[in-house]
């Protein structure tokens, strides 16, 4: 499937795929007790994660509770939530990442793991393909949004 005929729920299902990979790489340079590869593949996790938890909160989440009118209590609401958490891991796992010490650094990441998996299946079983019924016909606009991420 090419970029432009991409839907939503695939957008944002691939980029997830993109992110778990990504901390495979950390995985395997702390594995290997590579520093400075850790250190890059950290910053390529946390700016690839940040960077799709971003693209939700501003872009798609707002368009979501705009089409359907569900906001607090909502899935945009616990999903927004799991983000918060997700960010306070992110945050103790940067600390671990600066001070070189890599098994706290992959401790934490099991359990960022852990959260984002759950995370992930609600979003792609429930909120995406709800997202494409509510959003379909304004995808083309969204997805032009967020190719400035
Ligand atoms: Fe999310
Ligand atoms: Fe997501």
């Amino acid at each position: 499937m090419t970029e432009s005929s991409q839907g939503l729920a695939e957008f944002f299902t691939l980029d997830h795929r993109r992110c778990d990979s990504s901390w495979v790489e950390v995985e395997a340079a702390a594995e290997a007790g590579d520093a400075d590869a850790v250190k890059q593949s950290w910053r390529r996790f946390q700016s690839g994660l940040s960077k799709h938890l971003q693209m939700e909160e501003e872009v798609l989440f707002p368009a979501f509770e705009q089409a359907t009118g569900m906001t607090e209590g909502g899935p945009t609401f616990v999903m927004r939530s799991e983000h918060d958490q997700m960010r306070g891991l992110l945050a103790q796992m940067n600390a671990a990442a600066n001070a070189g010490d890599h098994d706290e650094l992959v401790d934490l990441g099991d359990t960022l793991l852990m959260l984002i998996q759950q995370h992930n299946q609600k979003e792609e079983h429930m909120l995406y393909p709800m997202a494409e019924r509510a959003l379909g016909a304004d995808w083309a606009k969204i997805r032009e949004r967020l190719a400035a991420y």
